[in-house]
């Protein structure tokens, strides 16, 4: 069941808007009790706190005070990110977990890659998307991290060789999924067959909350997460205005408050999703009690600091992600 207190809330909300924007009490109930149905007809139920459990709060965390330390790319500060040196790296950090980016080469294999282009991080050029895996398979993904020297000659591996090389190592894995929901949700769903360990071991995250419908439609035992940063529509990661036109800023602003209403009032719900991914700057004590009531884990990021780390061990007693798990470092937006 929907849970009453946010249903009222947010249907109070919808009622009130429809009823100020037609002025008729009628379209405003038909709008509301439609939203209600197609809730409670189209949302996934959360998966089993057991097993949400295992994914966000591994045994291997009670050395950090059960709290999971989840490295960034694999670690980007402490190996060229996304590859398979970064994942061992992490491991023999004292990382509990990965976050990896999925994406695709231009024949469609699944890969670990973060930007759409090859440019910052490897030797080649070019889109991705235009990229051919013989082409990608070339290239140096070691080239423009600052430790090339340490991890010359590291290739872009593939989601399967990532995968199985986090098995090995037992490590929990945080599949970032920017876009291509349907392409992802089969992807992930070849491995979670291959592997049923990672039903266990893993959790698929996205910005976009139709990447994490499609993928519980697909699979709706695989455990989920949002990821969301407040403004972000209207603003860089490092807070900048994204666009100059005030009338445009202004605009996506708006839409912002509209996402971040959403995010927490509604697609939580729909996707049924165990975390929350959240930009370390929104997150506060009471704001981890909030998702706490919904039966939501809160996880931060970038969290880079000892101080930060410290904070989120032992006051939030949150999981965290972070780029080192060596030393304080920059954020990497
Ligand atoms: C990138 O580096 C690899 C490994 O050193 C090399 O084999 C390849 O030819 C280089 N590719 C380009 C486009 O420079
Ligand atoms: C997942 O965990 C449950 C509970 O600990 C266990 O019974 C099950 O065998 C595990 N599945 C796999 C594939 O490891």
């Amino acid at each position: 069941m929907l849970q009453i207190g946010d249903g009222i809330h947010c249907f109070s909300v919808v009622f009130v808007v429809v009823l100020l924007g037609t002025r008729s009490a009628v379209c405003s109930t038909v709008v509301t009790a439609s939203l209600y149905v197609f809730l409670l007809m189209f949302r996934y139920p959360q998966v089993p706190s057991g097993r949400v459990r295992q994914v966000l709060r591994p045994s291997k965390a009670v050395q950090s005070g059960g709290v999971s330390l989840v490295a960034h790319r694999g670690g980007g500060h402490d190996a060229p990110e996304n590859t398979l040196a970064a994942i061992r790296e992490a491991g023999e950090n004292g990382a509990t977990g990965v976050e990896l980016d999925l994406e695709f080469s231009a024949d469609g294999v699944p890969l670990l890659m973060h930007d759409e282009t090859v440019d910052r991080t490897t030797n080649g050029s070019g889109l991705l998307s235009k990229l051919r895996f013989s082409e990608l398979s070339e290239l140096d993904a070691s080239a423009k991290h600052r430790l090339r020297e340490k991890f010359r000659g590291e290739r872009i591996p593939t989601l399967q060789e990532a995968v199985e090389e986090c098995i090995k190592l037992q490590l929990t894995i945080y599949f970032d999924v920017k876009g291509h929901p349907d392409e992802s949700a089969s992807a992930l769903k070849e491995m979670y067959d291959k592997h049923p360990v990672l039903y266990n071991t893993s959790i698929v995250c996205s910005f976009e909350p139709k990447v994490i419908y499609k993928m519980r439609q697909v699979d709706p035992e695989v455990v989920t997460a949002l990821t969301h940063r407040p403004w972000s529509l209207s603003r860089l990661g490092d807070g900048t205005p994204r666009f100059s036109s005030l009338w445009k800023h202004h605009w996506m602003q708006a839409l912002d408050v509209l996402l971040d209403w959403a995010h927490h009032h509604l697609l939580w719900n729909l996707c049924g999703v165990s975390a929350f991914l959240v930009q370390k700057n929104f997150i506060s004590p009471d704001y981890v009690q909030y998702w706490a009531e919904r039966g939501v884990e809160v996880v931060g990021w970038t969290i880079n600091t000892a101080v930060e780390k410290q904070y989120y061990q032992e006051l939030l007693k949150i999981s965290y992600i972070t780029d080192s798990l060596r030393e304080d470092c920059e954020p990497h937006y």
